[in-house]
């Protein structure tokens, strides 16, 4: 068995071992000509925008994009290992190329993405699944050039064990020419307990605020209209750069830019601070939106859980929220079947989701990842427990994501066009982040426009142009 570079995905270490970037030769630079690409992402949007850069390094070796997989060259599964679904899906998807490929020697396959710095995934792809022909890491995506230049007829794995230097000046090939992901910190220190991020992404690095500055001025100059800041925990921003430069410095000089929209995801409730507070409250083009996971109300799972905040320290920053920000819309996560969750801490969950109404909430049940401390945890609560308690919960969270939806109508409100949607309609955003229809032309994608909301459902809205 040939490892290069995988030590241990779960041993920390302050030593970089990223190598020098990837320089081709003019050959090299042909490989793609007369080939094409598709890339398939799973998981948050730190795949999806690491997917971007992908997508430009494939076109900078002059591959073209393939809308369908079955026709694609070269196949890139860029993976998530949030849940144990997330996994399932994309060793389903290996499946489907292990069959494509036995009709079609030559295609390629990569793997990359968070279950490839996932040993146990490693060991699998390497003794299970032969056909795979390369993987890499979170940590050296920039050498997927080197990997496919390099590329023997033998399966090359490499994948960091650490994180190392933060890259600059990365190409992106935007899904977007009017909202874009810019990236402001990688990783994450807050080691949840039933959370594989820290472990699959690394330790928490914040990129130094001038470069994340310049990437917005340049996305302004391009014309884009909304920016979102994206990091797994955003209000720890700069704790890492040893300044006492924080996330409502950045806020504050990302809104100087002049983009017309900021957004920012993702809020862990233990680093908001009053002064982030303030800066969402007081700047025009910071939007009135916050996805703040609470994950569970009761006291006892979240000690279990290693939140570091209690039902009432987050409610108590809710208020504050609410009362500052006008106009606010709050969104959260939440996790049911927590390993020793009873009946008792479940209606704690409810209770704060009855007093936080929130605007929507991505619920899940519990799934234990290899490796993270919740995995050890005496977990006696059954499958069909949580599927109650989940749908349950799910029952409380739609009825408020509706009662949201219905203080919208007959109002006119700002959306920002996006596209062209499912049914032929235009579809955008308010600033609080509802999603909008409308049956207007074409002509109004990528603009800022009021629409008068004529109809609410528990999802969207829909509505008409206010000219
Ligand atoms: N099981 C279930 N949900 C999880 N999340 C993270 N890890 C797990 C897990 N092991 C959820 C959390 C997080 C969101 C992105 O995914 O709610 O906020
Ligand atoms: Fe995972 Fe917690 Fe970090 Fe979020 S804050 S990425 S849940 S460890």
């Amino acid at each position: 068995m040939n490892l290069p570079n995988y030590i241990d995905a779960k041993k920390r270490t302050k030593e970089s071992t990223v190598k020098e970037l990837y320089k081709f030769n003019i050959n090299s630079k042909n490989l793609g000509v007369g080939k094409t690409y598709f890339v398939k992402t799973y998981g948050c949007q730190m795949n999806e925008h690491d997917s971007e850069n992908i997508r430009a390094m494939l076109e900078e070796l002059q591959f073209t994009p393939c809308e369908v997989m079955e026709e694609a060259d070269l196949v890139i599964l860029n993976t998530c290992s949030i849940r144990e679904n997330a996994h399932n899906k994309a060793f389903g998807m290996l499946g489907r190329l292990k069959h494509l490929k036995e009709s079609k020697k030559d295609l390629v396959i990569g793997l990359c993405g968070c279950m490839a710095q996932e040993e146990s995934v490693v060991k699998d792809i390497m003794e299970k699944h032969p056909y795979v022909d390369i993987v890499f890491g979170t940590h050296n995506i920039h050498e997927l050039q080197d990997l496919l230049i390099n590329r023997t007829k033998k399966q090359n794995i490499d994948v960091y064990s650490c994180e190392g230097k933060i890259y600059e000046n990365i190409s992106y090939k935007r899904e977007s020419d009017i909202k874009a992901w810019v990236n402001i910190q990688y990783g994450c220190d807050k080691f949840c307990t039933y959370c594989i991020v820290p472990y699959t992404r690394g330790k928490q690095r914040s990129r130094k605020s001038a470069e994340i500055i310049k990437e917005v001025e340049e996305l302004v100059k391009k014309g884009y209209k909304e920016v979102t800041l994206l990091g797994q925990n955003v209000n720890a921003y700069g704790k890492d750069l040893y300044s006492d430069y924080t996330l409502a410095n950045l806020l504050s000089d990302v809104a100087d830019t002049g983009i017309e929209r900021l957004r920012f995801v993702t809020s862990h409730p233990w680093d908001f601070t009053d002064e982030m507070v303030d800066i969402i409250a007081k700047r025009d083009n910071i939007m009135p939106y916050i996805h703040l996971p609470l994950q569970s109300g009761s006291n006892k799972i979240l000690k279990l859980m290693n939140r570091r905040y209690t039902k009432e320290e987050y409610l108590k920053l809710y208020k504050k929220l609410k009362d500052n920000i006008p106009n606010v819309s709050i969104t959260t996560d939440i996790i049911v079947g927590f390993p020793g969750e009873t009946r008792e801490d479940f209606e704690e969950t409810l209770d704060v989701v009855k007093k936080c109404k929130y605007d929507s909430a991505f619920t899940f049940i519990f799934s234990p990842r290899e490796g993270t401390p919740a995995t050890k945890m005496i977990d006696n609560v059954s499958l069909d427990e949580k599927n109650k308690r989940l749908y349950e919960l799910n029952e409380l969270v739609n009825k408020y994501a509706n009662k949201a939806n219905q203080r919208y109508l007959n109002k006119t409100t700002k959306v920002l066009i996006e596209g062209i949607g499912e049914k032929g309609n235009l579809f955008g955003y308010t600033d609080t982040m509802k999603l909008v229809n409308v049956k207007a032309d074409k002509k109004y994608i990528g603009k800022i426009v009021d629409v008068k909301i004529l109809e609410s459902k528990t999802w969207s809205l829909d509505g008409e142009i206010n000219e």
